[in-house]
């Protein structure tokens, strides 16, 4: 009886308090458990009442300490047996630059470092721009090099294309400036191909122009080897072969040796040794002078590449298609701090 009422006068305003109660009358230790040892030991005949009484004991102080502990939580509506802090939390997905980006970012930034600046224009250009003043003359074959997307205009005249290479931006350059031009010009460029793994309507290029004065051929040649040093690894050796562009004279097309897998068998350079990754020459002198720069005075080299094609030798990629397909899969395996 004297428990009784001391349970029935209880009050708890803190948890704390609530848990001394529950020791003293329900814990292993408590009191109801002493009773119970207690039970085992009183005769036959007591049991019954003595059973009764204890049960009606037990389940009032449980009732009690239930009524305290739900007036208690009424803070926070979860239980604390609803939280389980141990989880792991959710996920959060972190955004990666595309291959693509940090390619070109790396091209930028050696180049930057031999004094290069960035130049850009516009990926609609006029006729001039792309290829009249880059020595392509009228209805020559040397425009069907580039499958492009002219852009019919009203009157049915087609001077205006999707720009085939940034090589416009070389011609926006001269014209608007003065020798000494040191200069890249990173950007997208389109023609007209049939999407498969090796080809593509778009496609991205890093070209570059050096114009002073007395810019020689080996001038050309000690750039694009330092560019590959850096780019691809200390080593990698570089050769060239006579080629043709209409704006370079002579012109040349640069192979990189196939260092690249390390021979784990990437055979991206096709059991040759050799893979090429770039065209390049020095400026033609007419380039020069349908740009108002003194040709007598003045010489140049320029070079172009895809960046697409140098992102899939740097982290052997076999299919274009991959970069405008925005598949996270790919796309994550470029995580970087750049
Ligand atoms: N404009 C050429 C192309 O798109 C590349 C190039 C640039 C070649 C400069 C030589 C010199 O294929």
């Amino acid at each position: 009886d004297q428990y009784t009422e001391e349970i029935k006068a209880f009050t708890a305003a803190k948890a704390d308090e609530l848990e001394v109660f529950r020791i003293k009358f329900l814990g292993t230790k408590g009191l109801i458990k002493d009773l119970f040892e207690e039970f085992k030991t009183v005769g036959p005949e007591e049991k019954r009442t003595f059973g009764k009484v204890l049960n009606q004991f037990k389940q009032f102080a449980e009732g009690r300490y239930n009524e305290i502990k739900e007036s208690l939580g009424s803070g926070p509506q979860v239980k604390e047996s609803d939280i389980d802090l141990t989880l792991p939390g959710d996920g959060f997905e972190v955004g990666s630059r595309h291959p693509l980006s940090l390619v070109r970012n790396e091209i930028i930034d050696i180049f930057k470092r031999l004094g290069f600046v960035v130049a850009e224009g516009p990926e609609i250009e006029d006729d001039w721009h792309n290829f009249s003043a880059l020595n392509f003359p009228q209805e020559h074959p040397a425009r069907d090099m580039q499958d492009t997307f002219f852009i019919r205009k009203g009157d049915g005249t087609d001077d205006i294309a999707l720009r085939t290479h940034t090589s416009s931006v070389q011609v926006r350059m001269m014209e608007n400036g003065k020798p000494p031009f040191r200069a890249i010009m990173p950007g997208r460029v389109y023609r007209n191909e049939a999407i498969s793994a090796r080809a593509h309507c778009f496609f991205h290029q890093v070209e570059g122009l050096y114009v002073d004065e007395n810019v020689s051929f080996s001038d050309l040649k000690q750039t694009l080897y330092h560019f590959v040093q850096e780019l691809y690894g200390e080593g990698t050796k570089v050769r060239f072969r006579p080629s043709y562009f209409p704006f370079t004279e002579p012109s040349a097309e640069m192979d990189i040796s196939c260092t690249i897998c390390k021979g784990s068998g990437c055979n991206m350079c096709k059991y040759s040794g050799w893979v090429e990754i770039l065209g390049c020459g020095m400026v033609d002198p007419n380039v020069l002078e349908n740009c108002g720069i003194d040709s007598k005075k003045y010489t140049g080299f320029a070079f172009g590449m895809g960046i697409e094609r140098i992102t899939n030798l740097k982290y052997v990629i076999r299919d274009l298609r991959l970069f405008s397909e925005n598949d996270v899969r790919f796309l994550k395996q470029f995580t970087t701090d750049i």
